[in-house]
């Protein structure tokens, strides 16, 4: 027996002897009561929230349906009680320790226990902890009672206590948005009271776990595991913060265990520790593991090799009491740096994994329900990570106006490789700075940062959404008190949050104060910029609804864009879900919905910027606004982010460029709504997601035309190897071809340099055009890059990819049919679909209706006859079921006006 398994057994038989800490949860079905209007007396779930059980229990209708959103307001402007009787395992009373650990309540809430006041509640990202040992009784019931003030009523008392002081906008939201007011005041998910995507439920309730635990004098509280190379270039180092919660003596003697699972060869050790209480009441032993790197595989972010991770366990047995108790992480090994090097102007901004620069693909997550509760559902996770890795994204931003996620998130999001930009939870606002506030921030980034810092897919942090540019752009015109709020941001997002993230990544993480900002700039203007979407230094939002969206040349350079977007309309099998009444834009439902201000009257103009508007009456009008809304969205946000990935490896003359990162808004939805998003709130992929697995795709070609008419078709490989001897398949089509003939084709040979945006050809639209006889409303361009597959065979290694030269609603594309010809059932849940077209047909959509599933492609350009597309059903249903459900419409379809 090795010395190894001498450790493992002994700490085995301790095990099986020693005084375990105890844990009881108190989750179940406890009792919410409110006497505000009527009285409520109803079972609750823990963990649950206060809107889930009304509707659960027939309360309530579905929320998110109709204007039960104004209809259920009184719910969350109601005062609530949640109680729960529980008797406890007696063996807790021979422990030194008894608390009661909440590990999410929202929001404000006092707490009781055997009618004792034990607590209050006011940060729901906060972890807390009550010492309740001498209020607990061993004979008969306890009684846990919280009294919830509603959150409204709490954030205007809070904000006229505020306004003794000095203002702190936002105030309240655009009255388009039916919100509520002074949501910076709380410590709650700051979209909960409405945003310009979603509805406003001030939601209420027990959203994490509760439970009761027990210890003598050990308990790990948190365990953080990091990763570094040793010294000596040989070994990766394990380093395990073990947070103990502190005991009686201040005082902590025992041993502790680390082990790395490696599959044959696990490595252990064991350290003697010896550690006394810290400043912030917990016991803190750092202890490290040295693994051989040819062992280790490491993690990559999807696209770029595997995520192989690994299980660690922490285990610690106490000499003071014997106690034995363990943790586990799973990690992965990988290495980050942000890149901030000097250029001529400004400065790079870019994410290096493992020494290889990334290109961040992806898009920013909002919460992924409006109910925090619902947001820890596992399946609507996982969901929701997998789509985005099917259109290959390789990052989503969890973006500050929502939660720091579940467990289970970033657990998924690590296996998958999809890289986690997280934004600490404050956003488009100004905040408190008073000691109170700044203390329970300091308690929500210690245990948040802890609970999630061992996540290889975590990357980057950012202090705030878009706050840096409230103050320096004056958003709500605090210009006059200018150095008081600078005062307040520092103390918050430097003093407070920098400093907790420092401490608890030991210095090692990588951090910017906020979003958009100019990275090391701000940093060196005391951390306000002067205009923090300067294109030259860190990232920027770029948003623009009067310039032509499907013109490249409007688009900023900047180094990174983490959000950029337009607005699109569900369609309408969505909307079925939330209205009852025959479908049409002009519903009063879907104008009530529409937050942002005169948001459809922008997607109406910039629908008619390049595409002929549908004639309001028509009978199809509604159908056709909805198709045409996420028509131009997708097609603008593929031109926006291939413009985007061209300039990977590009600057300008005045030294913009570099661009190395879009992440376009917004992924998801909260409830069905005209919004920016590209998966609707049923699920259901828009147009949008469809063209991100194609403008995402790790090899595109793509053009741009300057504005002198030059066409310039760039190539551009994020894969780190290079591609050799590829076709460059180019061709002119005529919008109104009858026979799918190209007027013109070339065949360029070429050879695909790795991680980069190469300039393949430029073409005189004027000269070609002229010797085709094409004007720019008669031809577009084509093109695709194919490899030889064998000597006859070529096989597109690129998402074909077009240009329209003119506008397109000024085109001679031919209105034609577009018919379903087949639809063949290939295994269980698997269709191939063939598409017939007569003429060139554009933004072919098909729809399978109630029939959920993905297609291979949607929205897609069809210029052969016959089209195979293949479909992912969720339902395993017939071949004539699916082709009986199947539509399909496209941009000159006679139906259409
Ligand atoms: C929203 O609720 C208020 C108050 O109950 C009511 O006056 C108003 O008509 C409602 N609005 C809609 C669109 O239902
Ligand atoms: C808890 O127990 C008391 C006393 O038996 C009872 O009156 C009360 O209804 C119980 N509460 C719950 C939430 O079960
Ligand atoms: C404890 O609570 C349960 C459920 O509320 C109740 O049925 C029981 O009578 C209570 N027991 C005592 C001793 O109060
Ligand atoms: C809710 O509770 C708060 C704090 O206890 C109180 O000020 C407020 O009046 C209550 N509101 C209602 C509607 O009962
Ligand atoms: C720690 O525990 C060991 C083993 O029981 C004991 O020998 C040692 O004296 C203790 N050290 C302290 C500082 O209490
Ligand atoms: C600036 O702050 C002062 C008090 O500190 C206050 O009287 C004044 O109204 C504030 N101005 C603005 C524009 O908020
Ligand atoms: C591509 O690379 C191969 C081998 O390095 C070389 O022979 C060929 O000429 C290159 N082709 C082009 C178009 O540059
Ligand atoms: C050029 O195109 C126009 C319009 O399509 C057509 O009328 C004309 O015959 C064409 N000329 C030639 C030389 O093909
Ligand atoms: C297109 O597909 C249909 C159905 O399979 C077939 O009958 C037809 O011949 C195909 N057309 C061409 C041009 O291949």
């Amino acid at each position: 027996m090795n010395l190894e398994k001498i450790l493992v057994f002994s700490i085995f038989l301790f095990y099986v002897q020693a005084k375990k800490a105890l844990k009881q949860s108190l989750g179940g079905s406890w009792t919410a009561v409110t006497e505000t209007f009527y009285k409520y007396d109803l079972p609750a779930s823990v963990p649950g929230g206060i809107y889930s059980d009304l509707m659960k229990q027939g309360i309530i209708d579905d929320i998110f349906s109709s204007y039960n959103d104004n209809d259920t307001k009184w719910v969350g402007a109601s005062n609530w009680t949640y109680s729960y009787n529980f008797t406890v395992n007696p063996n807790f009373f021979n422990y030194e320790h008894v608390n009661l650990v909440f590990e999410g309540v929202d929001t404000v809430a006092d707490v009781e226990l055997n009618d004792i006041r034990i607590g209050t509640t006011r940060n729901m990202f906060k972890r807390y902890i009550f010492d309740i040992k001498k209020h607990l009784k061993a004979d008969g019931n306890n009684t846990l009672r919280l009294y919830f003030a509603n959150a409204p009523n709490e954030a205007l008392n809070l904000n006229k206590e505020q306004n003794n002081h000095y203002r702190i906008p936002w105030e309240c939201p655009p009255e388009q948005y039916h919100g509520i007011c002074h949501i910076n005041m709380l410590r709650k998910m700051q979209a909960s009271f409405a945003w310009d995507w979603g509805p406003a439920f001030a939601s209420l309730g027990i959203w994490k776990p509760v439970y009761l635990e027990a210890y003598d004098d050990a308990l790990i509280r948190d365990l953080v595991v990091r990763v570094e190379k040793a010294a000596d270039d040989e070994n990766y180092l394990l380093l395990f913060d073990v947070y103990f919660a502190n005991n009686s003596q201040g005082f902590l003697n025992g041993t502790i265990g680390a082990k790395l699972y490696m599959g044959f060869e696990n490595i252990y050790k064991n350290f003697d520790v010896q550690e006394k209480v810290n400043e912030r009441g917990e016991i803190l032993k750092t202890v490290s593991l040295s693994v051989d790197i040819p062992l280790i595989r490491l993690w990559y972010p999807n696209g770029y090799g595997d995520q192989p991770l690994y299980k660690t366990v922490i285990y610690f047995n106490s000499h003071l009491d014997n106690a034995v108790t363990n943790k586990i992480r799973k990690i992965g090994f990988r290495f980050v740096e942000l890149v901030q090097e000097p250029l001529e102007k400004g400065a790079t901004f870019y994410v290096k994994v493992n020494d290889v620069p990334i290109f961040i693909k992806g898009s920013n997550e909002i919460p992924i329900n409006i109910l925090p509760e619902e947001g820890q559902n596992r399946r609507k996770t996982r969901t929701l990570l997998q789509n985005a890795k099917d259109v290959n994204m390789n990052m989503l931003r969890v973006w500050g106006g929502g939660v720091y996620e579940s467990d289970y998130f970033y657990e998924v999001a690590d296996e998958l490789g999809i890289m986690i930009w997280q934004d600490f939870m404050f956003a488009c606002s100004l905040y408190p700075a008073n000691e109170a506030y700044l203390t329970s921030v300091e308690d929500e980034v210690d245990f948040n940062l802890k609970r999630i810092y061992s996540h290889p897919s975590i990357v980057i942090y950012a202090g705030n959404n878009e706050n840096e540019g409230v103050l320096a752009d004056n958003w709500y015109n605090t210009a006059d008190n200018y150095t008081q709020y600078k005062k307040d941001y520092v103390a918050l997002y430097i003093d407070t949050i920098k400093t907790q993230f420092d401490r608890i990544s030991k210095g090692k993480g990588v951090f910017v104060s906020s979003s958009p900002t100019n990275g090391k700039l701000t940093e060196s203007q005391g951390w306000v910029g002067d205009s923090p979407s300067n294109q030259f230094w860190g990232d920027v939002h770029y948003y623009n609804y009067i310039l032509d969206p499907w013109n490249s040349n409007t688009y900023p350079i900047p180094r990174f864009c983490s959000e950029y977007g337009y607005q699109s309309i569900p369609f309408e099998d969505s909307w079925k879900t939330a209205m009852d009444v025959n479908f049409s834009v002009s519903d009063p439902l879907i104008k009530w919905r529409q937050h942002h201000p005169i948001g459809t009257s922008e997607m109406a103009l910039l629908i008619a910027q390049n595409l002929k508007f549908p004639d309001a009456y028509s009978s199809n009008y509604s159908r056709e606004f909805v198709y045409l809304s996420q028509v131009y969205a997708a097609q603008a946000i593929k031109i926006e982010t291939e413009h985007y990935r061209r300039y990977r490896s590009y600057l300008t003359d005045d030294g913009r460029g570099y661009t190395m990162g879009a992440l376009f808004w917004q992924l998801n939805d909260v409830w069905v709504a005209p919004t920016w998003s590209s998966i609707d709130y049923t699920g259901r992929w828009k147009m949008l997601h469809y063209f991100a697995k194609h403008f995402f795709h790790n090899i595109i070609i793509t053009g741009h035309i300057s504005i002198t008419r030059e066409l310039d078709v760039y190539v551009v490989n994020d894969q780190l190897s290079p591609v050799e001897n590829v076709n460059v398949l180019f061709r002119v089509y005529r919008y109104d071809s009858i026979d799918f003939q190209p007027v013109y084709e070339d065949r360029l040979q070429a050879n695909l340099t790795a991680s980069a945006s190469q300039l393949l050809r430029k073409v005189e639209i004027d000269n070609l055009f002229e010797e085709l006889n094409c004007t720019l409303t008669s031809c577009f361009f084509y093109y695709v890059i194919q490899k030889n597959a064998s000597l006859t065979d070529n096989v597109a290694i690129s998402p074909e990819n077009y240009i329209f030269p003119g506008k397109l609603k000024h085109s001679s594309l031919a209105t034609t049919t577009v018919q379903i010809v087949m639809v063949t059932k290939l295994g269980p849940k698997s269709y191939q679909i063939t598409v017939n077209i007569e003429r060139i047909a554009l933004f072919v959509w098909l729809d399978s209706h109630a029939i959920m599933g993905k297609f291979s492609e949607n929205g897609y350009l069809q210029v052969q006859s016959n089209r195979t597309i293949y479909f992912d059903s969720c339902s395993d249903i017939t071949a004539d079921e699916l082709k009986e459900a199947l539509t399909v419409t496209h941009l000159k379809d006679p139906n259409w006006s």
